[in-house]
């Protein structure tokens, strides 16, 4: 479509009527292409990694550096609610029943203003993960934990529990677990039912794996190094019987090469695969950090890789980067694509 505006007036006054309608006619035409990428708020049909993400009330979905999981229907995505600069919220929470979209459930987990409290206000918390324990029915949050004022020296674990999905969760307290310092981290439940804590440790020099208590609660003495060469951000996961591990580098809020290890057996000794990442800006993994890989319920064999391009003055706005992970032949690879949907996995 053209629009021909003849431009000739000399007249002042007509100049500037003209002018205003021109920009109203500008306002309009580019409202109206701003039609977001993920479609209306509800009406996701679509993942568009690094674009905004709109909630069920158009606002973008505030949680980062979490995990997700699938009971009774539904999805439960936990993660940091940020504000801005280094401002921790504690843990929000957003449902969904498709994985497209997502409701704002609020925070179920947030710092407490007495001082004498590891979770005061002015805490860190970050990269929550949730898991439910069938024999206690609990719902058991664990999460890395910075002290008040301290930066990142404190390298705590955290812990939390609710007898429902939704919270509140309630505190039950902050170690380093078996003594190590603990700071990125995932937790990761076996066929079996047991459940796993791995961390950052040793300023991020060595990967740890604890078994947990059956209860979930504690980490257990068998504490074991993986590897040893500064890895964080780790997000473990099992196909076809076997542990994959995806990491990042250490480079604080910026992004940097990903790497993937496998392993027959969680204890035993892990292999470095390379870098799973493919396609535009790879190396750095498509300017995010991996946080969670989600297996999507009812599909067999089917993972979802999910990690943060972070926005430190803004953390609020840190945006989400969702992909397939792709099984060819011995090869696992994750490759950018601009929009995709879950019938990916049916091709
Ligand atoms: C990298 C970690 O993976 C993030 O969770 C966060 O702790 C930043 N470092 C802080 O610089």
């Amino acid at each position: 479509m053209t629009i021909k505006i003849n431009l000739m007036y000399s007249d002042p006054m007509i100049l500037k009527t003209k002018t205003i309608f021109l920009n109203c006619l500008w306002i309009m035409i580019s409202g109206f292409c701003a039609i977001p990428a993920f479609g209306q708020p509800g009406k996701n049909k679509a993942f568009v990694p690094i674009e905004i993400w709109p909630d069920q009330n158009g606002q973008h979905i505030n949680v980062h550096g979490g995990g997700i999981f699938y009971y009774k229907d539904t999805y439960y995505w936990y993660g940091e609610s940020r504000g801005d600069k280094t401002f921790s919220g504690g843990v929000g929470l957003y449902t969904s029943k498709d994985l497209y979209n997502w409701k704002n459930e609020g925070v179920v987990f947030a710092p407490v203003d007495n001082p004498e409290s590891d979770i005061t206000k002015g805490c860190t918390i970050e990269r929550p993960k949730v898991i439910y324990n069938k024999k206690t029915k609990q719902f058991v949050m664990w999460f890395h934990l910075e002290l008040k004022g301290q930066g990142y020296a404190a390298a705590r674990a955290a812990v939390a529990v609710s007898d429902k999905p939704t919270g509140p969760f309630t505190f039950v307290g902050s170690f380093r677990p078996n003594g190590n310092m603990s700071r990125d981290m995932g937790l990761f439940v076996d066929d079996d039912g047991t459940a796993y804590h791995i961390y950052s440790s040793n300023e991020n020099y060595d990967l740890r794996l604890a078994r947990l208590t059956d209860d979930y609660l504690k980490p257990t003495t068998q504490d074991s190094l993986l590897f040893s060469n500064h890895r964080e951000a780790p997000a473990l996961f099992k196909y076809h019987g076997r542990y994959y591990l995806i990491t990042s580098g250490c480079t604080g809020w910026a992004p940097n090469e990903a790497s993937l290890h496998v392993t027959n057996n969680l204890f035993g000794s892990w292999t470095r695969i390379g870098d799973p990442m493919r396609g535009l800006d790879a190396k750095k993994t498509f300017q995010g950090q991996s946080t969670f890989v989600l297996p999507v319920h009812g599909k067999k064999d089917t993972f979802i890789f999910m990690a943060d391009n972070w926005r430190p003055k803004h953390l609020q706005d840190s945006r989400h980067i969702w992909l397939p992970i792709q099984f060819k032949g011995d090869e696992v690879i994750i490759e950018w694509m601009d929009r995709w949907d879950l019938g990916f996995f049916d091709k």
